[in-house]
């Protein structure tokens, strides 16, 4: 019986668990050993904090409030729309856009944009790291 429900529960967690891939892995590795250097007491990255850095809304570089749901709306697994093309977005949630979150220079790269839209500076390894633990869970 207790074997049953271990079993049961080993297929659940590996149908449920969100995991990065393994280029991603690496990524998300340096990112928390480069939070770890800036605060000694980080213990992990934290979806939470992440959402709260995906949601919170702050004053761009134009003057006018935006956040990372500005484009992406508040709804990961439907899509978006650039502000600033008009053109749509697709869904950045993994689960609903394999593609996402699979390649690392791409989410570098577009991290680097947008947290400079948001936030006109680049993210810190906690937020960043913060923010993708967030958007893989949705
Ligand atoms: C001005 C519009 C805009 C804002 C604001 C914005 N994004 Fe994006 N984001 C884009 C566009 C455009 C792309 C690239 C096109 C695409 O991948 O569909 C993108 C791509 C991404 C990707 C790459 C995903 C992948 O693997 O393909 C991530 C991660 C991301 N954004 C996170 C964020 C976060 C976090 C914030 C807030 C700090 C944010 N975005 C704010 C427009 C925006």
């Amino acid at each position: 019986m207790k074997k049953t429900i271990f079993y049961i529960a080993l297929t659940l967690s590996s149908l449920f668990a969100k995991e990065f891939n393994a280029p991603m892995q690496t990524y998300m590795q340096g990112l928390s050993a480069e939070a770890k250097t800036a605060n000694p007491n980080f213990s992990g990255f934290d979806a939470r904090r992440g959402e709260a850095i995906f949601t919170g809304v702050h004053m761009s570089k134009k003057g006018k409030d935006i956040s990372c749901t500005t484009c992406h709306s508040t709804n990961l697994r439907s899509g978006g729309t650039n502000i600033n093309t008009n053109k749509p977005i697709l869904a950045l949630s993994p689960s609903t856009n394999a593609s996402r979150l699979s390649d690392v220079a791409e989410v570098e790269k577009w991290l680097r944009r947008n947290f400079n839209d948001v936030f006109a500076r680049e993210g810190t390894a906690l937020e960043k790291g913060d923010v993708l633990t967030y958007i893989i869970n949705q």
